[in-house]
Formats: C-alpha cells, sequence, structure tokens
C-alpha cells in the first residue's frame, strides 16, 4: 500500500487534531504517502483535499477542533454521495481511508469499504458512546471542561442556595454526564438510560435540604429530556428556587487534556499499523486499558450500556 486518505468527520473533538498528528507522522515514518481530507464527507465528495506532510501537523497536538474541519453531511448517505465520495478516491489511487469520527463515520466508513477500499475508524467524540472502546477521543476534555465549569456554578448555587440543573451533551447517552457527575460531586445525575421519577427526585431534594444541602447539583444528559421544563416542575414540588444552566458547545472546544492527546497518539499510531498489517473494516479500541481493534460489524451491532455499577456508587456517594 503506497497512498493513504485521512479524515475527520461528524461533530469535532479535542484530540482529533492530535490524531491526525499521529496519522500523517506515523504513516510517512512508514514510508506511505498521507492525503488530508478537507470538511469531511461532504469534502470528499467535493474533491477538497491536500497532500499532507511532517511539517502540515507542526503545533496541532495542542489545538481543539481540527485543522482538516468537519461537516455534518447527511448526503454522504445517499447512493449518489457515496459515489461520488468514492469517485474521489479512486482518481487519487487512495487504497486506504483513516476515520476519525463518531458513530456516524462508523456506517459511512462501512459503506465505503464495499467499494474496496481499506478502512479503519479511529472513535473520536465527547460522548464516549462507541461500542467497543472504555473511551474516545475527546470524552476526557470535555469532562474537564464541564467540570471546571460545575466549580463555579456550585459557588453561586451555594450563594443563593439555589437547586442548578447543568445540562451537558452526550446526545442520545448518559457517559458523559455520568462521568461529570461523579467527578464534580453532584447530588443527582439524570441520563436516558435511566428512568426519571419526578416524584421521588422532589422527595430527595427536599430530603438533602433537611439533611443540611442547601444547595444541589443535578447534572443533566441532554438526551433526558427538556431541562427546562425539569426545572419548572422541580421550583413548583419543592418550593426551592431552581435554575438551569446549559453548557453547550464549550464541551467541544479548548485545548485537548494530555489523557486526550495520548488516546489520539496511541489511537492513530495503532491505525496506520493495522492498514500496513492488511486489516479492514477495524475500529481501533481501548479496552481494558489496552489499544486493540474490533470488526465494524461488531461495533455496529452493539450498543454500549451504563456501567451500572459506577452508576449505583455515583447515587451512594451523593447522599
Ligand atoms: O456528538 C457530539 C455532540 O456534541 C453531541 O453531544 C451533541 O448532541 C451533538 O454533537 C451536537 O451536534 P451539532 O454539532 O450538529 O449541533
Amino acid at each position: 500500500m503506497k497512498k493513504i486518505a485521512v479524515i475527520t468527520s461528524g461533530g469535532d473533538a479535542p484530540g482529533m487534531n492530535a490524531a491526525l498528528r499521529a496519522v500523517v507522522r506515523k504513516a510517512i515514518f512508514c514510508g506511505l504517502e498521507v492525503t488530508g481530507i478537507h470538511r469531511g464527507f461532504c469534502g470528499l465528495m467535493e474533491n477538497e483535499y491536500s497532500r499532507m506532510s511532517l511539517r502540515s501537523v507542526s503545533g496541532i497536538i495542542n489545538r481543539g477542533g481540527t485543522i482538516l474541519k468537519t461537516v455534518r453531511c447527511p448526503e454522504v448517505r445517499t447512493a449518489a454521495g457515496m459515489k461520488k465520495a468514492v469517485r474521489t478516491l479512486k482518481d487519487l489511487k487512495i487504497e486506504g481511508l483513516i476515520i476519525i469520527g463518531g458513530d456516524g463515520s462508523l456506517a459511512a466508513g462501512t459503506a465505503i469499504a464495499k467499494h474496496g477500499i481499506a478502512v479503519i475508524n479511529i472513535p473520536a467524540s465527547i460522548d464516549n458512546d462507541i461500542f467497543g472502546s472504555d473511551e474516545t477521543i475527546g470524552f476526557d476534555t470535555a469532562l474537564n471542561t464541564a467540570i471546571e465549569a460545575i466549580d463555579k456554578i456550585r459557588d453561586t448555587a451555594t450563594s443563593h442556595e439555589r437547586v442548578f440543573i447543568v445540562e451537558v451533551m452526550g446526545r442520545h447517552h448518559g457517559f458523559l454526564a455520568l462521568g461529570v457527575g461523579v467527578a464534580s460531586g453532584a447530588e443527582f445525575i439524570i441520563i436516558p438510560e435511566i428512568k426519571t421519577d419526578l416524584d421521588s427526585i422532589c422527595k430527595q431534594i427536599k430530603q438533602a435540604r433537611q439533611k443540611g444541602k442547601t444547595s444541589l447539583i443535578m447534572i443533566y444528559a441532554e438526551g433526558a429530556g427538556d431541562s427546562h421544563e425539569l426545572a419548572a416542575k422541580i421550583q413548583k414540588c419543592t418550593g426551592y428556587e431552581t435554575r438551569v444552566s446549559s453548557l453547550g458547545y464549550i464541551q467541544r472546544g479548548g485545548s485537548p487534556s494530555g489523557r486526550s492527546r495520548i488516546l489520539a497518539s496511541q489511537f492513530g499510531s495503532a491505525a496506520v499499523e493495522l492498514i500496513i498489517k492488511g486489516k479492514k473494516s477495524r475500529l481501533v479500541v481501548k479496552t481494558r486499558g489496552r489499544i486493540t481493534d474490533i470488526p465494524f460489524s461488531k461495533a455496529i451491532a452493539n450498543t454500549k450500556r451504563i456501567d451500572m455499577a459506577f452508576y449505583k456508587m455515583a447515587k451512594e456517594l451523593a447522599s
């Protein structure tokens, strides 16, 4: 294999640049030629790319976002869109493609692989929702960004003796919310995977007050529903002033943490090694501390589950 391409796709995640740097440096070290696709799969359809060099990835390990840029690209899911994307790769004589992205990128990777191109995916998403990997690139950074914000929110919550609902990202899952909740010492963690019971929440808030907790932080995963609606209900049933603070897109930006940078470097390097070994349709993962890989089919067919023991521990520590 002589020529490979690399692309960042889906929502950006801090550490994507570190992964890109690792892919490019490792590939060049191993004698491969690397093309960087710009603006995700939309760029691939529109022939937007450039040749990557050792210097083109200098000074990016510390930068959030992705220098290649990324676009949500529904068109690539259509047959016509996929045809255009594959055409670009074939015209460039690309034999291997490394995709740095979230779970949506797995479907695109699978579709491209059907056209004879060796595809390897690297999981990058602040949501940490990709089956098979303990962690995704960007998760640790988003976790730390949220923790820093919540430490500040706790100050005002304490001064005003308020209940604060802090909404965090995570799409349909509660992995980020659960991590943030444990690390910020939140009193409540609401995630889509576990049904919420308003009466029980109101009862627990009142009991917490009786136990001397004058302010309360509830971490609320965006996928769990309307946080403002819940805030109004809590205020009504408890009589306590309740506010919502949605952390939003700050969770997606910023300089990647050391942990995100290391994971990205390991994943990037491992992806190139898989390509060189002639592997196809594999997702690079970290399982029980080891960097390994699983087939796309397994990653797509399974859903990552919340660690219930971890959730239970969070509840016990919040009393
Ligand atoms: O997947 C990452 C993520 O930030 C989710 O947490 C969030 O639901 C979504 O992307 C937001 O997507 P967009 O960038 O398209 O608004």
